[in-house]
């Protein structure tokens, strides 16, 4: 068990891979409106993917995933796939990229709002987004990797929400999903040390109910067993000599 350390040169490869997810990011939200579908999305994701940035839309028939990216509306917590339903106002969506470029992979995802919000999807939005930034908050070398869920849950826990199990960060580089599992609860000491030069995901799933879930029939998309509203914002990080560096950071 042991955790990739980057070099200088790998470093900049993940750091373009991480730029890259969050440009298609940027790119896609003015398109999250009312009426569009998860397959529109998905298409004008892939095609920039490959296109403009001349890259690879990771989750394509990985693992047999059939589309290039995750959508995961209301009370799916991860692993959306694509289809012909159209959004509707008040609809809150995860949007989940992970492009490779030159070998190396970035890994990130936010919630968007569509149409006029409501109180309990502002809510989840807001709480989940919270829970990340106290998780890369913790982000530093000699810190147990335990600390990030530490962090994260008691917060989420606060707010009465609560975090998903079965779902964890992951390390990220040439493979999609390494070494460490980052989990975002309260666990006890992985015994897993962050030292400069890792790379990892923080992708805390944060449900308005019970923590519970279950998988469709389709095999790849997750529910809130209660039908609960759950919202998840993802990042790659990079350990550096101080802290840490976000790797998939917006451009606006
Ligand atoms: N991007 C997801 C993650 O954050 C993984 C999606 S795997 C897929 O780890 F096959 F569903 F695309
Ligand atoms: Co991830
Ligand atoms: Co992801």
């Amino acid at each position: 068990m042991s955790v990739e350390i980057k070099s200088a040169k790998q470093i900049k490869k993940m750091q373009l891979a991480g730029k890259l997810a969050a440009d298609v990011l940027d790119m896609i939200e003015p398109h999250v409106k009312v009426g569009v579908t998860t397959d529109e999305l998905d298409k004008i994701c892939h095609d920039y993917i490959v296109d403009v940035q001349q890259a690879i839309p990771a989750p394509l028939n990985y693992h047999g995933f059939p589309k290039s990216i995750c959508t995961s509306v209301n009370h799916q917590v991860c692993h959306g796939i694509p289809n012909n339903k159209k959004l509707k106002s008040g609809d809150i969506i995860n949007i989940d990229i992970t492009v490779i470029k030159d070998g190396y992979h970035g890994d990130t995802s936010r919630m968007f709002k569509v149409g006029k919000a409501t109180v309990k999807g502002d809510r989840i939005c807001k709480i989940s987004y919270d829970c990340l930034q106290i998780g890369i908050d913790v982000v530093k070398p000699g810190v147990d990797f335990s600390a990030i869920g530490q962090a994260i849950e008691v917060y989420a826990n606060k707010q009465y929400c609560s975090v998903v199990r079965e779902y964890c960060g992951h390390g990220i580089g040439q493979k999609f999903h390494a070494e460490p599992q980052v989990v975002h609860y309260a666990d006890k000491n992985s015994g897993i040390i962050m030292e400069p030069g890792m790379t990892f995901t923080i992708e805390p799933m944060i449900n308005l109910g019970k923590r519970e879930i279950k998988q469709l029939p389709d095999k790849w998309t997750v529910i809130t067993k209660d039908r609960s509203l759950s919202a998840q914002w993802e990042h790659t990080i990079l350990v550096t000599d101080t802290g840490c560096e976000i790797l998939t950071l917006s451009e606006n």
